[in-house]
């Protein structure tokens, strides 16, 4: 008998891509899964929902519509995540066609609800930190493994620590047994991943070994065969001197960082409940550039928060002129439920809030192009970690940049020199040298 197929949609950031990858770990502790792509094909359709903007629960339901058109007979649907967490028995209430409902955080108890009709598990207590899921990699080259689960902030547009529970820092002795496994099976390198991975350590469960995030990474880069350290997100409040001179001096942690702004305004980043000012990013920006000038920064930016005047509006782009991150994320401020924003009076009318949207995008732009085309002629160590199709295989630079080259399977898990020979604003190619 051929074995059960399963289908999965992720949605949301990298801790939920993680995630999905856990999910399929413990699928198959009970039974073998095969991946489709084909919904009509699958046994188990699951989709790994994001709460963080409206935009993505729409998607979820519009998802179980399409799921109930195409699913064969039998094929069991599962919605799991940050919006299972949040709305719970709500989505069967909403679509019956859904079989069970399994928070974030709660990954670990899948084999147990799997055939369980209508099974809701969401405790955001669950402490699911401990990495008992079984192996799975989507990318044998690079791997994800958390350091932290769920948020101890509570900015006030954000529904993630409803979502994803409390603070909780994983002992470091398991983190680096992991990492180990991975690079045992082929993996360079290692992304870290956490809320805010720079406040690890506040909130261990045990009373292990306890170490802060700069000792963390100390300790990781001790790891045999592990050649590169990339993590997200730091929050901008815990970049103390100590870490960004570790995050400059350390040859394996890559020079690319992750620096959410969120709002260039001292008095919105106070309504945020940030916990800095603009002086502060500024700052922790400059001395990045100071210790690190080949490092690459990236952001978040949310416009149209309620009561963001022109002019709280003009310091955000201020700082995008002082600061010309490399990367920009950013998004119309969406109102959520169990947030404390959502409820302020001044809420931006969408005109004006896609206005600015607009405005900062096409500035980005304009830099990201300076920058990229800056890139001609200029040499990057590429990892390469996936064959494209026309003979093409594409990797990353240390500082994060995507490459393109001529080459093949051999090249996969190779780091090699290459010079750019044609630049563009999403990709560079070039030829290794
Ligand atoms: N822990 C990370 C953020 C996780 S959520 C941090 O502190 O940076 C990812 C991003 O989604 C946020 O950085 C923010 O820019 C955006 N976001 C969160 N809530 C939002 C909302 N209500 N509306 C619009 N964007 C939001
Ligand atoms: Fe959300 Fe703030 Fe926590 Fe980031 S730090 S997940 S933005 S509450
Ligand atoms: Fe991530 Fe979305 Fe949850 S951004 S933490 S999957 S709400």
């Amino acid at each position: 008998m051929s074995c059960k197929k399963l289908y999965i949609e992720t949605l949301g950031c990298a801790m939920n891509v993680r995630d999905s990858e856990h999910i399929i770990a413990e699928l198959n502790k009970k039974e073998p899964y095969e991946l489709t792509g084909e919904l009509n094909k699958a046994d188990l359709i699951i989709i790994n929902t994001c709460s963080v903007r409206e935009k993505p629960v729409s998607k979820l339901f519009s998802e179980i519509g399409v799921f109930r058109k195409y699913k064969k007979d039998g094929a069991k649907i599962g919605v799991t995540g940050c919006t299972a967490s949040h709305l719970g028995k709500d989505i069967i209430k909403r679509a019956p066609v859904v079989d069970f409902v399994l928070g974030a955080r709660n990954v670990s108890k899948l084999s147990k609800i799997i055939d369980k009709k209508h099974a809701v598990e969401i405790d955001l207590d669950y402490d699911d930190s401990n990495y008992n899921f079984g192996e799975y990699r989507t990318n044998p080259f690079k791997a994800m493994v958390n350091i932290s689960i769920g948020c101890d902030k509570s900015c006030t547009y954000c529904i993630v620590p409803a979502t994803r529970g409390d603070e909780v820092s994983i002992p470091s002795d398991l983190i680096i047994g992991e990492i180990k496994k991975a690079v045992k099976s082929g993996a360079k390198e290692v992304m870290l991943l956490g809320q805010n991975v720079n406040n690890y350590g506040k909130h261990f469960t045990s009373t292990d070994k306890k170490s802060n995030f700069t000792e963390l990474l100390r300790e990781i880069s001790l790891i045999d065969g592990l050649e590169r350290i990339r993590f997200t997100s730091p929050h901008p409040l815990h970049m103390d001197d100590e870490f960004l001179e570790e995050f400059a001096s350390n040859p394996k942690i890559c020079k690319q960082i992750h620096i959410p702004l969120q709002s260039g305004s001292t008095k919105l980043l106070k309504e945020m409940k940030r916990g800095y000012t603009k002086e502060w990013f500024l700052n922790r920006c400059k001395k990045v550039r100071e210790l690190c000038p080949e490092a690459s920064i990236s952001t978040d930016i949310i416009v149209g928060f309620p009561n963001e005047s022109e002019e709280d509006f003009a310091d955000t782009l201020d700082v995008l002129e002082r600061v010309r991150f490399e990367q920009l994320f950013s998004f119309k401020y969406s109102p959520r439920p169990h947030t404390q924003a959502s409820t302020y009076s001044n809420q931006i009318p969408n005109e004006v809030a896609s206005k600015r949207l607009t405005k900062l995008q096409k500035r980005h732009t304009e830099i990201l192009d300076e920058i990229m085309d800056s890139q001609m002629g200029k040499t990057h160590s590429v990892y390469f970690d996936e064959l494209k199709s026309g003979g093409k295989i594409s990797g990353r630079s240390d500082d994060g940049k995507l490459f393109f080259v001529d080459g093949s399977e051999e090249l996969l898990g190779e780091i090699k020199d290459v010079k750019v020979t044609k630049t563009s604003r999403g990709a560079l190619d070039g030829t290794i040298i």
